[in-house]
């Protein structure tokens, strides 16, 4: 059934479009027979998959076999190296490979295992990338960077010290950090490559819990290795290997009726 959708711009949000019923949704990501190589060496394999807007999908599997790959072909960064990749990945209607992939980041952000918070302060974090993409009065960017922090639970962490310089923040804040500094963008899709690897259970926890929240307003992609998180948090789980999707569909079925031998036995071998 197609559903005529309206594109509004909300302080804070995505282009979050909006249906006829009221209801919200954010962009599907269609991917098509979908092969990536470097050099000679293919590192995805005919991967056919297509991920739900508002929704987490956590892709799991063995290091190596090709789940940042994936994510980097998502945003198109395997490009910058030196990958090369045929098939097609639609954001919706839109044939990513097709955009100019400056752009595409913009919608598309990507945040990685221990991202560096910019050299500046907390709010210097925020505020020189929407001062380099967009052209927002003082009061405004203002207003912005206590909403993007809030939504990712810093805000009430950091409001007296926001011109302290963001190195002297813990390694969940500067997580928390640079999932903001992409929310600056006003992206659709989140694409986060184990985003807890190096935190503690607090920290996980936290993250995890702000990622509940932005689920509502973003459709979100983990990678992650820790499968109790993809358990907690995942409404859909891609398993992986050796560059294929092996087995695929929602959390609750797939960890507790995985159908696959691979599957079981990595489960088997994570959960020791
Ligand atoms: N930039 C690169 N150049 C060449 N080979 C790469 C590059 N990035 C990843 N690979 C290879 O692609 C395969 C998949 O890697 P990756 O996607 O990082 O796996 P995972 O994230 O599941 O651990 C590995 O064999 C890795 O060595
Ligand atoms: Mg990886």
């Amino acid at each position: 059934m197609f559903i005529e959708i309206i594109t509004y711009r909300v302080v804070g949000c995505s282009n979050i479009k909006i249906r006829k019923d009221g209801s919200l949704t954010v962009a599907n990501i269609i991917v098509k027979n979908l092969n990536v190589f470097y050099g000679k060496k293919q590192v995805l394999k005919n991967i056919d998959t297509k991920i739900n807007s508002g929704r987490i999908t956590a892709i799991i599997g063995q290091s190596g076999c090709g789940k940042s790959t994936f994510l980097k072909s998502i945003n198109r960064i395997v490009e910058e190296e030196n990958g090369r990749i045929n098939g097609h990945i639609y954001l919706d209607e839109e044939d990513i490979l097709k955009e100019d992939s400056q752009i595409l980041r913009r919608k598309i952000g990507l945040v990685f295992q221990q991202p560096e918070a910019f050299p500046m302060s907390i709010e210097k974090n925020l505020s020189y990338i929407m001062n380099y993409h967009f052209n927002y009065k003082k009061l405004e960017l203002k207003e912005r960077i206590k909403t993007y922090l809030q939504m990712v639970g810093l805000y009430g962490e950091v409001k007296e010290e926001l011109s302290n310089p963001a190195k002297n923040l813990s390694g969940g804040q500067k997580q928390r950090l640079a999932i903001a500094r992409c929310l600056c963008l006003n992206p659709e899709v989140l694409l986060l490559d184990e985003p807890c690897s190096a935190l503690d259970l607090k920290n996980t926890l936290d993250i995890e819990k702000m990622l509940l929240e932005l689920k509502k307003k973003y459709t979100i992609v983990l990678v992650t290795h820790n499968l109790s998180q993809a358990k907690r948090i995942a409404d859909d789980v891609i398993f992986m290997s050796e560059g294929e999707i092996v087995e695929e569909g929602s959390s609750k079925d797939i960890f507790s009726q995985p159908k696959s031998r691979k599957m079981r036995e990595y489960i088997e071998y994570m959960e020791g």
